[in-house]
């Protein structure tokens, strides 16, 4: 397939109301928990990108059945037949190492080719090993896989993580569950993605309390009281965080439905602080602007902090405004790469190491730029509906790793925008 680029004309303001689909960052994991359901398990609300479909590719390897309609998955893990997830599948989509857990949990055993980093960091997942080895797990490197055995038999333990890393709580969680004892998870991810998975746990016969608290209690279950089970997936804060940083940037109002705020509290409070007016309905958030935007610090954070995934998009609303801001990266070494591109649309952005020192201007001017992770090519995409003239995007492919129809959601808002082959034929 030609390399396609996104065509988006300035000048235009976003109106209106948009769904949001469900979590990608939660969708990743459910379909791996259903290893431990041995049977058919049905996930609703799962997100159209493509990241979803590696993980069903991952899946299907094992010799799981999997069939979708349309935000509907069936996953069947009934019959495993392999334990090894290889490298050309963990290389294209490093969450999934997530698959490492559930294994451990069912099998005792795993085989995961070691998940490299990627633009915006290292990614490392000593976190990971270290819990699991409190749980019993044993690991060798084989030749670039990851080589998981429990001689001893997986028991319960305390286990205190260094950082609240969300993949790190997630593998644990979906070992421990199946452990012979209790495990207690400290400094552990509060993340919504977290509850959301422990709940899908709990369906499926785990006894896991105090998920999406800093300490999480796991009462381990024998294998042959779990079972399948049916879960909708939390809609995507995300997502919805990016349209609502569209609305701030471009005028709104914009509804995004779908979503609870209280997912939000923090880019909410940001948004207010800078100038946007903000309603709260039961699943949605109405964002609109009328005056400047006003300059004021952030720092990525674990969640309930500011979320590192919504750094790019804030970052454009920085760039618009009276002031001067500093935005701090706290989560990622490297997330700072997409702010060349913005510079190059006439932002005034300096970078001191984990810092960016954002002047703002009073507009932007559209260019040819490039995606270089989901986040920042959703937030280049908001950056050309707000600049003066034509921007062309480039490497969308990183957004339909993540967001389900960007370019049609943004047009059913006002945008103009399309996507089209890069040799230039227009479809
Ligand atoms: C998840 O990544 C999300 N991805 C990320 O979203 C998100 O930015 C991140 O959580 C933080 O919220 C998925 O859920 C698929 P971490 P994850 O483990 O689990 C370091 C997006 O745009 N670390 O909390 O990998 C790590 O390198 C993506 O949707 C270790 O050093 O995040 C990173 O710097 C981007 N050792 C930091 O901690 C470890 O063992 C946070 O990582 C684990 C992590």
């Amino acid at each position: 397939m030609s390399e396609k680029v996104i065509i988006v004309q300035g000048n235009k303001t976003l109106k209106g109301s948009v769904t949001v689909s469900g979590a990608k960052n939660s969708a990743l994991k459910l379909m791996a928990a259903s290893i431990l359901g041995q049977g058919e398990s049905v996930i609703h609300n799962v997100p159209a990108i493509s990241d979803i479909d590696v993980m069903g590719d991952v899946i299907q390897h094992l010799g799981a059945k999997l069939s979708r309609d349309g935000h509907d998955i069936r996953i069947d893990t009934a019959v495993l037949d392999t334990l090894e997830t290889p490298y050309e599948l963990v290389s294209k989509m490093r969450a999934s190492i997530a698959v490492l857990g559930p294994l451990i949990g069912r099998f005792g055993h795993a085989r995961v080719a070691m998940p490299g980093g990627c633009q915006i960091g290292a990614r490392k997942i000593d976190m990971h090993l270290v819990g699991l080895e409190a749980l019993g797990v044993e690991f060798a490197i084989d030749h670039g896989y990851l080589e998981a055995r429990t001689p001893k038999g997986l028991h319960g333990a305390l286990v205190t993580l260094e950082f609240p890393s969300v993949g790190a709580t997630e593998n644990l969680l979906m070992a421990a569950v199946a452990a012979k004892g209790n495990t207690t998870i400290e400094n552990a991810a509060r993340e919504p993605e977290i509850v959301d998975l422990a709940g899908m746990l709990n369906s499926m016969g785990a006894r896991i309390s105090g998920a999406g608290n800093a300490t999480i209690e796991v009462e381990g279950v024998a294998l042959d009281s779990f079972h399948p089970c049916e879960h909708t997936t939390v809609g995507d804060r995300i997502e919805a965080g990016t349209f609502l940083a569209g609305a701030a940037a471009a005028g709104g109002p914009v509804t995004v439905n779908n979503i609870d705020p209280n997912f939000l509290r923090m880019a909410i409070m940001k948004l207010e602080a800078m100038g946007a007016s903000v309603s709260i309905g039961d699943k949605s958030v109405t964002v609109s602007r009328e005056g400047p935007l006003a300059a004021t610090d952030i720092q990525t954070l674990p969640h309930p902090g500011f979320p590192t995934d919504l750094q790019a998009q804030f970052m454009l609303l920085a760039a618009l405004a009276n002031g001067n801001t500093i935005i701090t990266e706290n989560i990622f070494e490297n997330r700072f790469m997409f702010t060349s591109e913005l510079v190059r649309m006439g932002a005034d952005i300096t970078i001191e190491g984990h810092h960016a020192l954002v002047r703002g201007v009073k507009d932007l001017q559209g260019a040819p730029v490039s995606c270089t992770d989901l986040r920042a090519g959703a937030a280049l995409v908001l950056a050309g509906i707000v600049a003066e003239g034509e921007t062309q995007v480039h490497n969308i492919e990183h957004i339909g790793r993540g967001y389900e129809d960007y370019v049609g959601k943004l047009c059913s808002l006002g945008a103009d925008v399309r996507s089209v082959p890069a040799d230039g034929g227009h479809v």
